[in-house]
Order: structure tokens, then sequence, then C-alpha cells
């Protein structure tokens, strides 16, 4: 199998953030023989990428797609002597950009069993310093990318009687400081995700939500301060982060056959923090 066959598929006319117009060819896309296809948004790192291994290792066709292009690039370096994964340049926050990266793939893949909307940002700041930039960036990301790609994922899914993954976040679940944005957007991503799982049930396609406790990726390194750190060690039933494996799992399953009538929920994957609520560690102790 050389490098490309497996295809490097890139929306041809985003331009990157960083300003330059991305014009690369649209190489040969093939699937895996008789492989089932699962699309993760925000896959070149972190969380979605730990995601994109567990679908893989489970024998899928995995569609790795990504705004970040350079981490991208790795991965399709890293990955480039093995079966069975795409990668897909694309903004999830743009409309047109998801329409015809979506439109690309289904034309490749037409069942899609898997959606995981993972792609996501996060902007920590007191309350008042947050900018309605700020607040349109974290909303159109989290919330809007979700919808997007879902939309243009839905003839996918109800051909192959699919399963939507959305990444929400415990801070959705519970509200805390430095959040407005980013715990407004993942509860919002819950909610929608109820619309999702009522909407799409009766057509056979299933929609469910991870709320992750703070997980160690460059996600966290970047809004975790050290005080933040202490308090979840302190906060947490089980006092320490999630890995980036044990929330693919817990994804890997609501998309699985073992999770058949599970629909519309909300999964907790946080070491208990949700299920502490008031519990004050002092009182653990
Ligand atoms: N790390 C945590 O503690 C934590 C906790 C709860 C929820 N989450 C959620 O998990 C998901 C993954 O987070 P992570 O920690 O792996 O973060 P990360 O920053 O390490 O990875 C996010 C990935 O999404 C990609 N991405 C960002 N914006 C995008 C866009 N507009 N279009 C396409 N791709 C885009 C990034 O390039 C990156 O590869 C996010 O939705 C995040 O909110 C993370």
């Amino acid at each position: 199998m050389h490098k490309g066959e497996f295809l490097a598929f890139y929306s041809y006319f985003a331009p990157l953030r960083a300003g330059l117009t991305f014009t690369t060819s649209s190489l040969n896309m093939s699937s895996t023989p008789s492989a089932k296809v699962a699309i993760v948004t925000g896959a070149a790192r972190g969380i979605g990428l730990a995601v994109a291994l567990k679908f893989h290792t489970e024998g899928y066709h995995v569609i790795i797609l990504d705004n970040d292009k350079e981490t991208l690039q790795e991965r399709e370096t890293q990955f480039s002597g093995t079966q069975g994964y795409s990668f897909v340049f694309c903004d999830v926050a743009n409309p047109v950009q998801v329409q015809s990266s979506f439109q690309k793939i289904l034309e490749q893949f037409p069942a899609i069993y898997a959606l995981v909307n993972n792609a996501g940002i996060a902007i920590f700041k007191p309350a008042e310093q947050v900018t309605f930039e700020d607040w349109n960036a974290v909303m159109s990301t989290n919330l809007n990318g979700t919808f997007l790609c879902t939309q243009a994922a839905l003839p996918g899914l109800l051909q192959a009687k699919g399963s939507i993954v959305n990444i929400a976040s415990i801070s959705g679940v519970r509200a805390s400081t430095l959040r407005m944005a980013y715990g407004t957007s993942k509860a919002a991503i819950m909610h929608l995700t109820k619309q999702q799982a009522v909407e799409y049930g009766n057509k056979g396609v299933r929609a469910n939500a991870v709320a992750p406790g703070p997980v160690e990726t460059e996600m966290a390194k970047l809004v975790h301060s050290a005080d933040i750190r202490t308090s979840y060690g302190d906060a947490i039933p089980l006092a320490r982060y999630g890995s980036t494996t044990e929330i693919a799992d817990a994804v890997y399953f609501l998309c699985s056959p073992a999770a058949a009538y599970i629909n519309g929920q909300i999964l907790a994957v946080d070491g208990g923090f949700d299920a502490a609520g008031v519990g004050l560690p002092s009182l653990r102790s």
C-alpha cells in the first residue's frame, strides 16, 4: 500500500487560518474493503486521535478530520503505511468547507456508521473579559461545528443506521468560573444531542454525548492552571485526570451494538466529579 492510496483528502478552497490558500490535489481515496466507516472531527491529536485509534483497532476505516494542517500532515505521515485511514482538512465552523468536505466523503463512503463530533476549542477567561469574538469563536467551533457536521453526514448516517457521539464536557454539566462561553457551548451540545436523538431516533440513528472530566491534552495544558489542577485533584473522587483512551473507550461503547438501545444520553466520564455534586473534599476524608 503506497502512501496516499488511503487518501489525503482536503477541501480545495479552504483558506487556512494562517492566511494561506490551500489547494492540494485530491488524492485517490479508497476504503478498507468491507470496513465500517467512522468520521472523527478534531482527530489530529488529543481525545479525537485516541477515538480514531480505538475505532481503527476495532476494524473501522477512520476519517480523521481537522483544521490544523500541520498536525494533520504529521498524522498522515505517521499512518502512511497503515490501511484504513483517510485525512480531511476542514474547519468544522465553516459551513462551506463542511458541506464540500462531507459531500466528497459521502461520494466515496456512502454509509457512515459513526460520527464523533469532537472538534472543540476552549477560551477560559473571567466573565467580564469574555469578548463577543471569544464567544463567537467558541460557539462556532463547538456548537455550530457539531450541528453542521451532523447535518452534512446525515445521509450517510441514515444509510448505515449509524450513531452520533458528541463530545460535551463536564463544564456543560456543572458551571464554574472562567467558562462563560465554553461551558455554555457544551451545555448546548448536550441539548442538541437530545434533539438529534429524538429527531433521528425513529430513523434508526442514535445520538449520545460523552462529557469528559479533565483529560491531559494540549487543550488542558492551555487552559488548566496549576490552581485548577490542584482543585480538580481535590474535587474528583478518583483524584486524577482521565486519559484519552478512557474517553475513547466510552465513545466507542456508545457507537457499538452493546449500546443499541441507548439514545439521547449524556455519559459523564469524569472520575465521579459530577456525582460528587456538593460533596466537599473534607467530607470525603
Ligand atoms: N481535555 C479536556 O480536559 C477536555 C475535557 C472535557 C471536554 N473536552 C473536549 O474534548 C474535545 C477534544 O479536546 P482535546 O482536549 O483533545 O483538545 P485538543 O486541543 O488537544 O484537540 C482538539 C482538536 O480539534 C481540532 N480543532 C479545533 N477547532 C477545530 C475546527 N474548527 N475544525 C476542525 N478541527 C478543529 C484541533 O486542531 C485539535 O486537533 C473538545 O471538544 C473538548 O472541548 C476536553
